[in-house]
């Protein structure tokens, strides 16, 4: 396939835009670059060996989106552009709503007067609210209790293409519903690059082995969880970028949802204390309040998509965290460096 990755440059982008260039598939990248490196790309090309032709627009600008793709051959998308900061979105609701939400109708707008029906769309397990009960399969009910406007947009995009799917039958629409993405590629040369203070917990503790930082906050030690502190369901972006491929590849006319995740809760602490072991460095920490919006346990059932889509996690939380540490310090300025 030639695929239409949008966002392809942002950390899912760039490990997604390898995986496909591995499974054989030809790839062209649309960023805006806002969030993103061109780097990324550059080294994409340069751990597949293939060339990836990289369109600069903003899909929520209509007039220049159409432009830019006006000569651009492809025959299936994967929309990953958007802005994604939870804390943000409180602060900025409108702009969250705007961009996400127009850029997913620009989009959907191109693929229909292309006849272009193979689409695959990057949701989040932030559409489940606060969790009734974990695991968390996709018949949980969506849309109630999400708290922030990132999460809400991600939600009305999903209605959005579901009423798009409705009124144009042949559209293949797969949402995947992402739990929490963390660590890098093996070799390094591509990972997370947050822009100012990280507010993932992943790329924060890096921060702090690298010696960015000088500790993290725990944001609450009293859930009920093992430890008290919050558990979520980690999947190595490896592991999701071939669940993209999977998605992709299985699409067909309809409605698809699927979680990815790995089925696996880990806390906070272990997560620090496995990526002390993978570093050899120490993560100081402070317990601190929680943060607002937080729930104790977020766990993915992937049943779904182990069964349907014939894919499933083989990566560890250890696996991610020494991958994460061989990216954050071969890279301690991410790609600025
Ligand atoms: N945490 C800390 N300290 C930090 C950062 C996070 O203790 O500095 C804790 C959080 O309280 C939580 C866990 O680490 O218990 C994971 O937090 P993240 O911010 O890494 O991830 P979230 O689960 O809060 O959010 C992620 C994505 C969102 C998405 C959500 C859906 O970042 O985009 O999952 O469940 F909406």
């Amino acid at each position: 396939m030639r695929v239409l990755l949008t966002g392809g440059a942002g950390y899912i982008g760039s490990h997604t835009a390898l995986v496909l260039l591995e499974h054989g598939h030809e790839v062209v990248v649309l960023d805006d670059f806002s969030n993103s490196s061109l780097e990324a790309v550059r080294r994409v090309e340069e751990l597949s060996g293939k060339s990836v032709p990289v369109v600069e627009a903003d899909l929520a600008d209509r007039a220049a989106s159409e432009r830019a793709l006006e000569d651009i051959e492809f025959d299936s998308v994967i929309h990953l552009a958007g802005l994604k900061s939870v804390g943000e979105s409180v602060a900025q609701p409108t702009r969250y709503y705007r961009v996400n939400i127009d850029a997913t109708l620009v989009l959907l707008d191109v693929l229909r007067e292309r006849g272009i029906t193979n689409f695959v769309f990057s949701s989040s397990a932030t559409v489940y609210g606060v969790p009734q009960s974990v695991p968390i399969d996709e018949q949980h009910p969506v849309g109630d209790g999400i708290t922030n406007p990132y999460g809400r947009s991600k939600f009305i995009i999903e209605e959005i293409i579901r009423d798009t799917q409705s009124a144009w039958p042949e559209l293949g629409a797969t949402l995947l519903r992402y739990f929490n993405p963390v660590g890098a590629h093996t070799s390094g040369r591509i990972g997370e690059d947050p822009s100012g203070i990280p507010n993932n917990l992943m790329p924060f503790i890096a921060q702090v082995a690298v010696g960015k930082r000088e500790r993290l906050s725990v944001f609450g030690d009293t859930y009920a969880t093992p430890d008290g502190t919050g558990v979520r369901d980690y999947i190595h972006v490896m592991d999701l970028a071939e669940g993209h491929v999977a998605a992709l590849e299985h699409n067909r006319p309809g409605i698809a949802v699927y979680n990815l995740g790995s089925g696996t809760g880990s806390s906070v602490l272990e997560v620090v204390r496995e990526f002390e072991r993978a570093s050899g460095q120490p993560v100081p920490f402070v317990i601190e309040a929680p943060r607002a919006g937080d729930v104790g346990e977020v766990v993915a059932d992937p049943t779904l998509a182990n069964t349907t889509l014939d894919w499933r996690t083989t990566r560890s939380l250890a696996d991610a965290c020494r991958d994460s540490w061989n990216w954050q310090s071969s890279n301690p300025e991410g790609y600025a460096g």
